[in-house]
């Protein structure tokens, strides 16, 4: 079965820093996996509706009765309305069954994630999918996942910002939850913010330096083989 690439971007901006080090991912991947699909989600043109009372409602009966069976917990909506939302949420949901690989450009906003990305991973992270803890595994498990982060700053270790990066260990956590965070990498292109701030300026070749890592670890990550 040829492999399927999902790629979400999440940036506002058109030449952003994290959607180009995707396009890379994407690039590499495809030319790595000619026969397979690419499908691209792009939750800034095209964001997804938060949840709703429904949506949780539906979440609730789920976890009621303790369903794990994806085919049953299609099958819990009840109301028009908890259908209605429940076909977005099953769209999203089988995107991510399908994909092999999943990429994720997701810009640092103030310390997290962006909130488009957010509302998708509260319509995503549904009880069926969470790892159960007898088997210890669940649906999701065996997906590469890679996240490129773009920072205006830097949060390594010595930084004066280190610790304020709520985007890495908050992912480690969400992720982990429904099994894809066994094969998870970071890729974070820093200091982006040097490029325009004038007391940043001093900065530049570390912030070049932070891309060019990135964009080489996109191109290693994609071209892993996928048998
Ligand atoms: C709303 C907003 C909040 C931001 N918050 C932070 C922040 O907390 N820390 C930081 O280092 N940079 C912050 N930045 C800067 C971005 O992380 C930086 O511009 C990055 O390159 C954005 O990624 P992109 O180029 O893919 O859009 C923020 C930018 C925006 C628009």
């Amino acid at each position: 079965m040829p492999p399927t690439l999902l790629h979400i971007d999440t940036s506002p901006r058109p030449t952003s820093t994290t959607r180009r080090v995707t396009a890379e991912f994407a690039a590499s991947w495809r030319a790595a996996n000619e026969s397979g699909t690419h499908l691209h989600r792009d939750l800034a043109t095209t964001p997804v509706p938060h949840i709703n009372a429904e949506q949780i409602a539906v979440t609730q009966r789920i976890e009621s009765t303790g369903l794990r069976d994806l085919a049953e917990a299609r099958a819990a909506a009840r109301t028009p309305a908890e259908r209605e939302t429940w076909s977005t949420t099953w769209k999203l949901v089988d995107e991510l069954l399908a994909a092999d690989t999943i990429v994720l450009g997701l810009p640092m906003h103030n310390f997290s994630l962006p909130a488009t990305f957010k509302a998708w991973l509260d319509r995503v992270l549904i009880p069926p999918l969470v790892v159960d803890p007898e088997t210890g595994t669940g649906p999701l498990a065996g997906k590469q996942v890679v996240v490129v982060t773009a920072r205006g700053g830097a949060y390594g270790p010595g930084t004066p910002r280190h610790g304020y990066d709520f985007q890495e260990p908050y992912l480690r956590a969400a992720l982990g939850m429904v099994a894809l965070a066994d094969d998870l990498s970071f890729l974070h292109a820093e200091l982006t913010k040097s490029a325009y701030v004038p007391r940043l300026a001093g900065f530049q070749r570390l912030a070049a330096e932070s891309l060019k890592e990135a964009l080489e670890g996109a191109r290693k990550h994609a071209q892993r083989v996928h048998l």
